[in-house]
């Protein structure tokens, strides 16, 4: 606890003298969440790294997080205190794969989650979050066939949602989130039955319809401090519990499952932000040529209201 106290202190100083903003995504560590100047999901943190006035930025992420960061402020440092920390999906799809598939869907237009590398959204037409994934589908002309990439269970609920039956989707993944069973919900449903079931859409489908809210991070934080429900069943990963419990006070929030874990979303920690600001490392660049292209995915997605 000393130690947490002293390192937060410290990270704080060095943040004034270093001009830097730290955004954290709401599945960190709560003490990497309790440091940050802003803690949100992929969508508003997109944002708030576009409209920063800092000269540094600290992404406690993972890294298509600070890349997009470093695609949106090309004049900012950026900065992902554990380099390590990526996204297995957005390991599943590349720039190369990804032309092959285009080359056989011409006219298709490219949807990316934003849980991609800088390479693919250079390669794609418009990205998604999941808070804006539905209203980007909504976005594209009717009569223009979509490949939605990497995750399918994104792709299959944002398809349902707009109605659209001509998306194609990738078979890419979030490991975490698949692991959720049918079995699992279930369980947790019947230890507590008056608990309003809230899932994340990188869950399987079937998972998807067991739920009353689907939602990103931010929509469930919302929908759970709106509503009049005191409990809910929470089907993502579970560092969201303590943005829960502190926006909510008084009301229970039980994880549908205590596998809902994403090991590089755990992998930063205060130490390890302590010495990025302290060597200005490790830092996420792009190259320019990709991220010029990279930047048009990301720019005609903010637009979409
Ligand atoms: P959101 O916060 O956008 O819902 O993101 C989910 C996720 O898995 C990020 O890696
Ligand atoms: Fe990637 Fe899933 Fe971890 Fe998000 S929770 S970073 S999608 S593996």
């Amino acid at each position: 606890m000393e130690k947490i106290k002293r390192l937060s202190e410290e990270i704080n100083q060095l943040k004034e003298q270093k001009k830097a903003i730290i955004l954290s995504h709401v599945y960190q560590r709560p003490e990497i969440q309790e440091i940050a100047d802003f803690v949100g999901d992929s969508l508003e943190l997109s944002r708030r790294a576009a409209e920063t006035d800092a000269e540094v930025i600290v992404f406690c992420g993972v890294h298509f997080m600070a890349e997009s960061a470093a695609i949106l402020s090309p004049d900012k440092i950026v900065l992902l205190p554990e380099k390590n920390a990526g996204c297995p999906m957005a390991d599943m799809v590349d720039a190369e794969s990804l032309r092959a598939r285009k080359n056989q869907m011409p006219g298709a237009v490219v949807v990316c989650y934003v849980n991609t590398s800088a390479e693919v959204k250079a390669e794609s037409d418009i990205a998604c979050t999941s808070a804006n994934a539905v209203r980007v589908v909504e976005s594209i002309p009717r009569d223009r066939p979509i490949l939605f990439i990497p995750d399918k269970n994104l792709g299959v609920y944002a398809a349902k949602k707009a109605g659209r039956e001509n998306l194609n989707v990738w078979q890419g993944f979030c490991n975490t989130h698949d692991k959720l069973t049918v079995t699992d919900v279930q369980k947790a449903r019947e230890e507590h039955p008056r608990a309003v079931i809230m899932a994340h859409p990188e869950c399987r489908p079937e998972v998807v319809a067991m739920a009353e809210v689907v939602a990103s991070t931010s929509g469930m934080l919302k929908f759970a401090g709106e509503s009049g429900d005191k409990e809910f069943i929470i089907c993502t990963e579970l560092g969201i519990l303590h943005q829960f419990e502190k926006r909510c006070p008084g009301k229970k929030f039980y994880p549908a499952s205590n596998k809902l874990v994403c090991p590089n979303m755990k992998a930063t920690t205060l130490d390890k932000v302590h010495q990025a600001l302290i060597n200005m490392e490790p830092r996420v660049t792009v190259p320019e040529d990709i991220r010029v292209r990279a930047l048009k995915s990301l720019e005609r997605m903010l637009a979409v209201k």
